[in-house]
């Protein structure tokens, strides 16, 4: 399969679903910015893992599980905004434009990372097709992955460590930053779907590994991509002393590490019932360069 024409075709599937459930509101200039940064681009990887890790499953119809699937990036836009701001990574080029704060100021950047983070929560929380059951196992998933066990704990990790840290520490600031999240991701799907606790733990080990595989690549990408095509600004990983896996092996080791990280994700989901286009994706994951 064509990996690349299948995720541009996925990505435009996703846009759409996006402008059906931002939410409007006042103050429009909250709103105005939470729609900035959603609709500034991305890959929209997180939606597209929740969605294949469902089919992956057999489910077949979808269109019950688009909004949780939306939600996700909400969510994953408001750990970039809040990424990007002075005080954490200070960045000022994300989707190939001025990030949050340069356009809207520091406080409204803040605030609408804070409104994408509560209103994700807000929308799964809304969805009827779903058993509530079922909705709060995912919840509690993503607020998990993304809260003070996951995102939140790895972003204060990558933050203590700069400059310095040891084998242990970059494992659990790539785990905890990045991996966490996209493993729930790929979890929340294996439970949209139904999934024997075997099915969804195999899609939860999928999905740590390629999380793991995501964030080395994010940092080999920082030495050897470019701006034009990631969207933001290279080679400032060094320049702020970050805690990287090339750091921390150099470039070649970590170009293993995240293949073998791949490789025990594949591994991972052999058994299941359709597991070719997750395939696809991890193998995607290395060998991007977007
Ligand atoms: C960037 O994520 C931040 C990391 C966790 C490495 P993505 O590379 O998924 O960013 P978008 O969504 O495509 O912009
Ligand atoms: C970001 O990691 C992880 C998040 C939780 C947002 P990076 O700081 O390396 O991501 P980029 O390179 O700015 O996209
Ligand atoms: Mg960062
Ligand atoms: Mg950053
Ligand atoms: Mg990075």
């Amino acid at each position: 399969m064509d990996i690349k024409q299948y995720l541009k075709n996925y990505t435009e599937f996703i846009d759409q679903n996006i402008d059906r459930f931002l939410p409007k509101g006042k103050p429009s200039i909250l709103f105005e910015a939470m729609e900035y940064s959603v609709k500034a681009g991305g890959k929209r990887l997180r939606p597209i893992l929740v969605l294949e890790s469902a089919k992956a499953l057999g489910k077949n119809d979808i269109n019950d599980i688009i909004d949780i699937a939306v939600a996700t990036e909400f969510l994953h836009t408001y750990s970039l905004i809040h990424d990007d701001l002075p005080a954490m990574d200070d960045d000022g080029l994300r989707r190939g434009k001025p990030t949050s704060h340069i356009v809207y100021g520091e406080a409204i950047a803040i605030l609408a990372g804070d409104g994408l983070q509560s209103y994700a929560f807000e929308l799964i929380s809304k969805n009827e097709k779903i058993h509530p059951k079922k909705l709060i196992k995912v919840i509690n998933l993503l607020a998990h992955g993304t809260g003070v066990f996951g995102m939140v704990a790895g972003q204060t990790a990558d933050i203590l460590h700069e400059k310095e840290g040891t084998f242990d520490d970059i494992e659990f600031i790539h785990i905890h930053k990045t991996a966490k999240f996209i493993q729930v991701c790929c979890h929340i799907g294996a439970i949209l779907a139904d999934a024997s606790q075997e099915e969804q733990e195999a899609l939860a080990n999928y999905g740590l590994n390629i999380g793991i595989s995501f964030q080395i690549q994010d940092d080999i990408l920082d030495i050897e991509g470019e701006e034009e095509k990631l969207g933001k600004k290279v080679r400032k990983d060094i320049e702020k002393s970050k805690l990287t896996y090339p750091l921390v092996y150099g470039l070649e080791e970590s170009k293993k590490l995240a293949k073998k990280h791949v490789q025990e994700a594949i591994s991972s989901i052999e058994k299941i019932k359709n597991p070719e286009v997750l395939i696809n994706l991890a193998k995607f994951i290395i060998n991007r360069d977007v």
